[in-house]
């Protein structure tokens, strides 16, 4: 029982990530809104993985048997990935901000990658939980 709350709790934390992640998205024009939204999504979403693997043990028995191990093997790349490029945003997102706009182009298609590997990284949670 424990152990599925502490899961619930995972699951419940993902998707208001994911969800302020769309919204920073929509206010991408309004840098005051737009960046905040976004640090709070890549600390948010940081933290929650340091809290999973902290809690894998938790997590596994939760489950008892991992149905499918191909789709944890792929969940866990694109969760990696994900933080991965959380970090190209900081670094192209600061350019941006400090008015360097030839890196407005990269900005924008790392971002669209960066939603892409956050949805499949939401999605695949349901399978490999
Ligand atoms: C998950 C993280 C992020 C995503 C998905 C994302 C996505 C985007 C997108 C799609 C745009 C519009 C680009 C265009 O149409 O030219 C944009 C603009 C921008 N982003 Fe981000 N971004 C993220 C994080 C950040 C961070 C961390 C910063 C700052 C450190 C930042 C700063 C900016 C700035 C300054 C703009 C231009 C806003 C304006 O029109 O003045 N972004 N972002």
């Amino acid at each position: 029982m424990e152990q599925l709350n502490t899961a619930l709790l995972f699951q419940v934390q993902s998707t208001v990530i994911v969800i302020i992640m769309f919204v920073g998205l929509y206010w991408r024009r309004n840098r005051k809104k737009h960046v905040p939204a976004m640090l709070t999504v890549i600390i948010w979403d940081i933290l929650l993985v340091l809290q999973i693997e902290l809690n894998r043990g938790a997590v596994a028995k939760a489950v008892k048997v991992v149905s499918n191990r191909m789709i944890l093997n792929i969940h866990v790349g694109l969760a990696l990935s994900t933080v991965l490029i959380y970090f190209a945003m900081l670094y192209t997102g600061g350019k941006v901000l400090k008015n360097n706009l030839s890196y407005r182009k990269k900005h924008k298609w790392l971002g669209l990658l960066t939603v892409t590997l956050r949805l499949l990284t939401y999605m695949t949670s349901f399978f490999a939980a």
